[in-house]
C-alpha cells in the first residue's frame, strides 16, 4: 500500500480540496482508496457526510499513535492508496503522517507568503527523509506571477505538474461532496485534476523502494 500526506502549515492552501479530488480520481482508475483525516478541523468527514457513495472510506485520527494502527488496518485491508490530509501545523500528528507518507504532497499557492509558509514543513520533510512534491494550487487562470512562484518552488525541490488552477469547480464538488472528477468531468479542473492523479501515481511507484527492489532484481 502506498501512502500520501497532504501537508503545509499554511491554512488554505487546498490540502483538503486535493485529498478529495485526487482520491476520487484515483479510485476511477480502479484502485482501492482511502482517506486518512488527520485534522480536527473535519473537512474531509464533512464532505463525506454529504457523499453518497460510500467510498472511499474515512478514517479520523486525532492521536499519533493512531495512525500506524490505522495504515496497518487498512493494508491488511487491500487498500492500495492511502491519502492523509493534515491540519494546517506542524504538530506531532502532521509529524508522524509525514513520517509515514511514501511522498508528502505540499500544496501552495503562488505567492510568496504561501511559499515561504512552506519551508518549516519542508525541513520537517528533510529531516524525516521523506520523498516530497510541491503542488502549485489556485493558480490564476490568466497572466500573473506563476512562472515565478514555480522557479521557487522548482528551486526548493520537485514540482508536481501541471499546476491546478482556481477554478469553482473545486470549491462546488466539495459541497456536493463529489471528487471534481465527478462532479464535472468535461472541466478543466477534472481534466487538471486526473493529470496530477497521473503524475503522482507515476512518482509513487517509479520511486518507491518496492520498485527499486523489483528493478534490482531484474537487472541481477
Ligand atoms: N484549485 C482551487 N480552485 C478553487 N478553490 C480552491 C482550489 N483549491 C482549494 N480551493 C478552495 O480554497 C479553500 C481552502 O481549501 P482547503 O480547505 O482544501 O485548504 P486546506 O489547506 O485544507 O485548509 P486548512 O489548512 O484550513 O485545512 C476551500 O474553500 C477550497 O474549496
Ligand atoms: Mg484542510
Amino acid at each position: 500500500m502506498y501512502v500520501l500526506a497532504l501537508v503545509t502549515q499554511k491554512g488554505g492552501s487546498g490540502k483538503s480540496t486535493l485529498a478529495t479530488g485526487l482520491a476520487v480520481a484515483a479510485m476511477a482508475h480502479g484502485e482501492r482508496v482511502a482517506l486518512v483525516e488527520a485534522d480536527a478541523q473535519g473537512t474531509i468527514a464533512k464532505w463525506k457526510e454529504r457523499r453518497t457513495d460510500s467510498y472511499p472510506h474515512v478514517d479520523r485520527i486525532v492521536d499519533p499513535t493512531d495512525i500506524d494502527p490505522v495504515i496497518s488496518r487498512l493494508e491488511a485491508e487491500g487498500i492500495w492508496l492511502a491519502i492523509i490530509d493534515t491540519a494546517a501545523t506542524n504538530n506531532v500528528l502532521a509529524m508522524t503522517a509525514i513520517a509515514r507518507a511514501d511522498l508528502c504532497l505540499i500544496p501552495a499557492r503562488p505567492s510568496p507568503a504561501d511559499i515561504e509558509a512552506a519551508i518549516p514543513t519542508l525541513i520537517a520533510i528533510r529531516r524525516l527523509n521523506r520523498r516530497f512534491a510541491f503542488i502549485l494550487n489556485q493558480t490564476p487562470t490568466r497572466g500573473g506571477r506563476l512562472s515565478e512562484a514555480a522557479t521557487s518552488l522548482n528551486s526548493l525541490g520537485v514540482l508536481a505538474l501541471p499546476f491546478i488552477a482556481q477554478r469553482n469547480d473545486h470549491q462546488d464538488a466539495l459541497g456536493a461532496g463529489l471528487g471534481v472528477t465527478e462532479f464535472a468531468p468535461e472541466g478543466k479542473a477534472s481534466d487538471e485534476i486526473v493529470a496530477l492523479w497521473d503524475w503522482i501515481s507515476k512518482h509513487l511507484i517509479m520511486e518507491s523502494p518496492d520498485h527499486e527492489q523489483a528493478a534490482l532484481k531484474t537487472a541481477c
